[in-house]
């Protein structure tokens, strides 16, 4: 089921910064677009968008435990950085917060919406290509939006924000996730969302 809109963002709007609120916000517009540029639908977009940092806040050591009694695998990056849990968080609580059951291509988006994973689905692939280059990321200039949208597809999109994010990451002396490579992998090999 499709949580209804409204009641999400108000939901996320009390729990959040305003700064990462207005990040919300911009997620979840360039999501609504790209669904609606990639045939996937508009609404489950738009409510993984404004949702997917509502626990960012959240994670603590004890969330790994959390997270494992739900059914969900923490991968190691996450035991050593809980606050990459948040997104795991917010898939448990989905459920709740949205007051029925959300259909599991929603949870599986915002689970994986931070290290990315071969099966997060082209919904998830639209979450994470949104967290990246939302227009009020101050991290990329306008002709790098204008490049990440001008490619063709989810997969190609995906990797062009790896490629960059890896730079990053190394500058920061951090090595990428091990689901994170075996997501580059598997694109880079012509595998679909
Ligand atoms: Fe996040
Ligand atoms: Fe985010």
């Amino acid at each position: 089921m499709i949580p209804d809109y409204t009641k999400i963002e108000e939901f996320v709007k009390a729990k959040l910064k305003p700064s990462r609120f207005i990040h919300s916000i911009g997620v979840m517009e360039m999501s609504v677009l790209l669904a609606s540029r990639f045939g996937v639908d508009e609404e489950k977009a738009k409510v993984v968008g404004i949702y997917h940092d509502a626990y960012r806040y959240d994670s603590t050591p004890g969330s790994i435990e959390l997270v494992e009694k739900n059914g969900y695998r923490v991968w190691p990056e996450e035991r050593k950085d809980p606050m990459l849990l948040h997104g795991a968080l917010a898939a448990i609580n989905f459920d709740s917060d949205a007051g029925c059951a959300v259909s599991s291509d929603m949870k599986d988006a915002v689970r994986h919406h931070t290290l990315g994973h071969i099966s997060m689905g082209k919904l998830g692939g639209i979450l994470y290509i949104a967290d990246y280059a939302e227009k009020g990321r101050k991290h990329l200039s306008e002709d790098e939006r204008r490049e990440i949208l001008g490619k063709e597809t989810l997969e190609s999109m995906i990797i062009y924000i790896m490629d960059k994010s890896r730079g990053y990451l190394l500058s920061c002396g951090i090595e990428e996730a091990g689901v994170s490579k075996e997501l580059y992998k598997f694109l880079k090999e012509g595998g679909r969302l």
